[in-house]
């Protein structure tokens, strides 16, 4: 088990810091590309501050500076030219991803590989631009990265067993679960949690239960870790219902965003973030702070 000894990440948000840290922890060299000086500037901070909290906490395995002498952050795209292994975490926007897949595989060596955090996209899109679609999957990581185990390698048509064979020892690499998915809406994960928290959404506008009790039903019933409407007020209101429209249009009438989820939205009511979703958040999530929850 083992991770290439160079890996690049583009886009140095929230997913983009916490890949490039579990990459790190494993052994790789790292390098994240940012779009202008002042993101690459915020990306550096966090993962500083991501690489001091592991080595204060014991599981980083070596000292704080080795560990910074290997990460960089850049805004040349011409830096990637030496990563085994480049993975996409720019914002879930189709354009962009594409443009920077395109960007970026241009100047990476013939050998190496391309992956896609995406939480949703289908790989066949991001690949269609693609010279080597061989060599790309979907590598979809969990927030927050060092707290979740899960990632699922998305293969596209076109993705090689090589690349599939790598991708589950990289991800065994980095302490994590592997799981692969065929490229499909929504994966494993995307499609069924938000398929249970529709339902869990229905079940309150129906009145079938307060959302307290229908959350209850599932931490207490099915060992679900937190509630279905609970998580959708960590993960935020507005981005379950864009996956849903998403996966209304893809895959049919069960994945309909319910009444109540648009009309929340439309009041603001986002959920952790505004203070209040289908429960009231003591204090609104500042913008920029990781999210806790393991879901998108
Ligand atoms: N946040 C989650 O819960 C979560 C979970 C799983 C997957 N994802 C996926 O991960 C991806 C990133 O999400 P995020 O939450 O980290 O977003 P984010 O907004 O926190 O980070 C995106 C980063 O990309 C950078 N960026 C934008 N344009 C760029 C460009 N042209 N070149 C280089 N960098 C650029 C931005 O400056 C920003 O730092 C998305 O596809 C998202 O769907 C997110």
């Amino acid at each position: 088990m083992t991770v290439p000894s160079e890996v690049g990440v583009i886009g140095g948000g929230r997913m983009g810091v916490g890949i490039a840290h579990a990459f790190l922890l494993a052994g790789a060299n790292t390098v994240i590309l940012e779009r202008d000086a002042d993101a690459a500037a915020q990306a550096l901070a966090a993962i500083e501050s991501a690489v001091l909290r592991s080595v204060e906490r014991g599981s980083a395995g070596e000292d704080a500076a080795t560990l910074l002498e290997r990460c960089a952050v850049t805004t040349e795209v011409q830096r990637l030219a030496t990563v085994g292994l480049a993975v996409e975490a720019v914002p879930e926007d189709p354009e962009l991803k594409i443009a920077m897949l395109g960007r970026v595989e241009a100047v990476l060596a013939d050998d190496a590989w391309l992956a896609t955090n995406t939480s949703s996209l289908s790989i066949a899109l991001l690949a269609a631009g693609l010279a080597r679609p061989e060599r790309f999957c979907g590598l979809h990581f969990f927030n927050p990265v060092p707290s979740s185990t899960l990632v699922e390698i998305v293969r596209g048509a076109g993705t090689s067993d090589e690349l599939t064979d790598a991708a589950r020892d990289w991800v065994h690499a980095i302490g994590k679960t592997p799981i692969v998915v065929n490229d499909s809406p929504g994966f494993a994960s995307s499609r069924l949690g938000v398929v249970v928290a529709l339902e869990a959404i229905r079940m309150l506008e129906d009145g079938v239960a307060s959302a307290e009790d229908i959350d209850t039903a599932m931490v207490l019933g099915y060992k679900f870790p937190v509630g279905p409407l609970h998580l959708t007020d960590l993960v935020g209101l507005d981005v379950r219902l864009g996956i849903a429209e998403y996966l209304h249009g893809a895959l049919g009438e069960r994945f309909a965003p319910p009444a109540l989820l648009r009309e929340k939205v439309a009041a603001g009511l986002l959920g952790r973030k505004s203070g209040e979703g289908f429960f009231t958040w003591p204090e609104p999530k500042p913008t920029g702070e990781p999210h806790t929850t393991k879901d998108h």
